[in-house]
């Protein structure tokens, strides 16, 4: 879904960031591995096939997904990509029609590196106060793998009860039903997240204030001309300021042009 696409999550283990074409490459190697698609009962998909599921997460109304990236790596370098601290994905899809208040929640830690150390717990704490505060969720359902024991304990963990298995997919369903307490406790454990559009508007380093800070170091040649026109303009400077005066501004265009558009 579109609702999402500028909104980011930070937490205190992941940052929570929309899904985008800089992302697949990575995502498409971690689906490689047998095992994660077993885990997430997912297909093999080409790269071309990826793109094309990515632009779906963003267009479709009954999707909404963000990547997961380690929050620790992200905040340690400024300027690191997002790719290379991707650790995972968390979605949300609006299966029922009849019902716009179910979600249905998935989640993966993709790097075995990461796991068992709390982040699928607060990407999904996350995701759950998301839907709930900004979707209008009152229902969450996972559906998970009859063998997959650290997805059912966590979900478990999270107050996720089975309501259904189903020996033919051999899943369990897990669900949450989020009453006033349920409500009360997600906003506790969620209180030290940090919403994407007040975080953008406080932080130096907001996606979209990086280009503007590239362009001023990047337009440093320019500063370096200015004076040399400033100067040339003094009484008794030389008379010709036309073709330095305006190089400064030619520099500072072209190196908006070349930083916003990569
Ligand atoms: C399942 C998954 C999301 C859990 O995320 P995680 O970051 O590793 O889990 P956390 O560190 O937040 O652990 C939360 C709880 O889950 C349970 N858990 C996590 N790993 C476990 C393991 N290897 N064995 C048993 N329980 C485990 C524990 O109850 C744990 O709580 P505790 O640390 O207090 O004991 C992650 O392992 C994963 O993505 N695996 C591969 C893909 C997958 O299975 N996705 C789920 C599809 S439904």
């Amino acid at each position: 879904m579109r609702l999402n696409q500028n909104t980011m999550l930070l937490g205190k283990k992941v940052v929570l960031v929309p899904y985008t074409s800089e992302h697949v490459p990575r995502y498409h190697e971690w689906m490689k591995s047998e095992e994660l698609q077993r885990l997430t009962a997912s297909e093999p998909l080409t790269l071309e096939q990826e793109y094309a599921m990515q632009r779906s997460w963003r267009e479709d109304a009954d999707k909404c997904t963000f990547i997961v990236l380690d929050a620790e790596k992200w905040q340690a370098q400024p300027g690191a990509t997002e790719e290379s601290c991707m650790v995972g994905d968390v979605n949300l899809f609006l299966t029922d029609l009849e019902d716009p208040t179910l979600g249905e929640i998935e989640v993966m830690i993709a790097e075995p590196s990461c796991r068992g150390k709390g982040l699928g717990t607060e990407a999904v704490l996350a995701m759950l106060s998301y839907g709930m505060t900004t979707l209008g969720l009152t229902k969450f359902e996972a559906k998970i793998g009859q063998e997959n024991e650290p997805s059912i304990r966590m979900f478990q963990k999270l107050h996720f009860e089975q309501v259904a298995a189903s020996s033919v997919f051999q899943e369990v369903t897990l669900r949450l039903t989020v009453s006033e307490s349920e409500h009360q406790w997600l906003l506790e454990q969620t209180s030290h997240l940090e919403h994407g559009w007040e975080w953008r508007d406080l932080s130096p380093w907001r996606p979209e204030v990086l280009p503007w800070l590239g362009v001023k170091l990047q337009a440093w040649p320019a500063f370096l001309v200015f004076p040399f026109s400033l100067y040339q303009e003094l009484p008794g400077g030389p008379a010709s300021v036309s073709t330095q005066g305006q190089l400064g501004p030619l520099v500072l265009q072209k190196q908006a042009a070349v930083t916003l558009g990569a």
